[in-house]
């Protein structure tokens, strides 16, 4: 598990900053007029931060950016990191800028002097999220040091971490399951972390293949049928909003993706891995939630299961019975997480008659082809729920774009011998697999499919994440789910 650095606010003790070791943060606003913490600096290095701000250096930086002045005379520290960031920047742009401290942090405690900065607690955010490195299975790295975050301000009453530390925790939970290999993540572990959130009080089910058996959930069955890992459903439930029917959240959970007997090639197969990403950002959000202890009705779903070749699995041309009582031709056993989120997908509907309905799922390369490491795809059956999603997500900074749905993209999954097949031609297959999904969507629920295939993992780092997980969606879900609940109040 990675721990968030360990962040306090402090009242701000100007003679604390010459004898503050490790890394020294402050801030300065583009005009490059000192503040107060900034003045102290200065005096101390004799007019180093002084001659720094008058250089071309300060000049280049753009705002959110950060330079270090290493080894500072005068002072203790090894490094006075200056931002450049104006008073009264944007979320966006504090953010940035807490991401270049965060980045720079490595294992040193820090003392961070944001001086007049308004939005310390999005500042905050940036520094938690971008300092993450997944170590766990790093034998030769020393022990994992927690830095100390120390925000200097004047006011510390009037700076709240919990929200930010409640936020960054889910996105952590997320990355962390995202990049865990599948041999430790196996369905049975997964679900054993699900159920260490009952601490948190989430109240959390796991269902075993009997009982999915039971419940006529055949789809998802018949992915797991070739792993030794067997195949399991968690319902994650938090209410603390009253009588109000719950949103739900449904991810696709393939802790490993093969593609079953229509095998993927080799060549970057191990990626894989992260084919539980859907899961993996409800279960972060559940985990936020109940952390920030938010006054609302969630639950969330996720299909655990491993698509493995094998004597006893699924071939291409069988047919499978739905729990919803379709027939699915399974024509290719590589389009496996449509028939998790199927099934799952319907159980959410019967069981909990949600007021909206979300699934997330790393679906489809096609996706990946369409949008890029920039943007996850999105499709709903209903623009107000999906624009205020898409809201959400441009205001966090995480990437969405909506991409249609239409009756003629329908028409390409229908089968010989079944109610539908699990695949349409090449082209359009993003779209032909949210099509698929909403066969198994009630008509009156208001639901949107996240295709997260592109941005659950990236090969470079992105604004607030390493490369490797980055937990999109953690934040613009639980913004959404806070609006939805005001908007409902406000209706009465
Ligand atoms: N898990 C993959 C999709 C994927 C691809 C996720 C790249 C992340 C990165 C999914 O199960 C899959 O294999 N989809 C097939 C569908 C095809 C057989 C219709 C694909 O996209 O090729
Ligand atoms: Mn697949
Ligand atoms: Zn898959």
């Amino acid at each position: 598990m990675t721990a968030l650095a360990q962040f306090s606010v402090a009242a701000l003790d100007l003679d604390a900053i010459a004898t503050a070791a490790g890394r020294v943060v402050v801030i300065v606003t583009p005009d490059g007029k000192l503040g107060q913490p900034a003045r102290r600096i200065n005096r101390v290095t004799k007019g180093a931060l002084a001659r720094f701000l008058e250089s071309d250096g300060f000049e280049a930086l753009k705002e959110g950016e950060a330079k270090d002045l290493a080894y500072p005379t005068g002072m203790e520290a090894d490094a006075v990191q200056v931002v450049k960031l104006s008073n009264q920047a944007s979320t966006a742009l504090c953010r940035k800028a807490g991401a270049a401290i965060g980045a720079a942090l490595g294992k040193a405690d820090a003392l961070v002097l944001p001086g007049s900065l308004k939005r310390v607690e999005e500042l905050s955010l940036g520094i938690a999220l971008k300092h993450y490195s997944f170590t766990d299975h790093k034998t030769l790295d020393e022990e994992v040091t927690v830095p100390a975050v120390t925000l200097a301000v004047t006011k510390p009453e009037s700076v709240d971490l919990s929200t930010v530390t409640a936020l960054a925790e889910g996105v952590f939970f997320t990355r962390d399951l995202v990049a865990e290999p599948a041999n430790v993540l196996t369905t049975t572990e997964f679900a054993k972390r699900l159920v260490e959130l009952e601490s948190l009080g989430l109240k959390v089910e796991v269902f075993e293949e009997d009982r999915l058996a039971e419940l006529g959930m055949n789809l998802l069955l018949s992915v797991g049928q070739g792993s030794v890992t067997p195949t399991k459903m968690v319902v994650m439930s938090w209410s603390e909003g009253g009588d109000e029917a719950p949103i739900a959240l449904v991810g696709k959970g393939v802790v490993f993706d093969t593609g079953g007997i229509s095998l993927k090639p080799g060549a970057g197969m191990e990626d894989m891995t992260m084919d539980m990403g859907g899961a993996g950002t409800v279960s972060g959000v559940m985990k936020s939630l109940a952390l920030r202890n938010a006054p609302v009705n969630v639950v969330g779903l996720v299909g655990l299961v491993e698509n493995m070749p094998d004597g006893q699995a699924t071939r291409p041309g069988d047919v499978v019975k739905s729990m919803k009582g379709d027939t699915v031709e399974i024509i290719n056993t590589d389009a496996e997480g449509r028939l998790v989120l199927a099934d799952v997908l319907w159980y959410a509907q019967e069981t909990f008659a949600p007021r909206a309905m979300v699934n997330l799922a790393t679906l489809t390369g096609a996706c990946v082809v369409a949008l890029g490491h920039e943007n996850a795809g999105v499709f709903s059956n209903d623009d107000a729920f999906c624009n205020g999603f898409l809201k959400a997500a441009e205001t966090e900074g995480e990437g969405a774009w909506r991409l249609p749905l239409g009756a003629g993209y329908d028409a390409l999954i229908k089968s010989d011998v079944a109610d539908m097949k699990n695949v349409g031609p090449r082209w359009g297959g993003a779209i032909t697999a949210a099509q698929f999904l909403k066969r198994f969507v009630k008509d009156d629920v208001p639901w949107m499919h996240l295709d997260i295939a592109g941005v659950a993992s990236v090969s470079s780092p992105t604004t607030l994440a390493p490369k490797g997980a980055t937990g999109w969606g953690v934040l613009a879900l639980n913004r959404m789910i806070d609006e939805m609940n005001a908007e409902m109040k406000k209706e009465g």
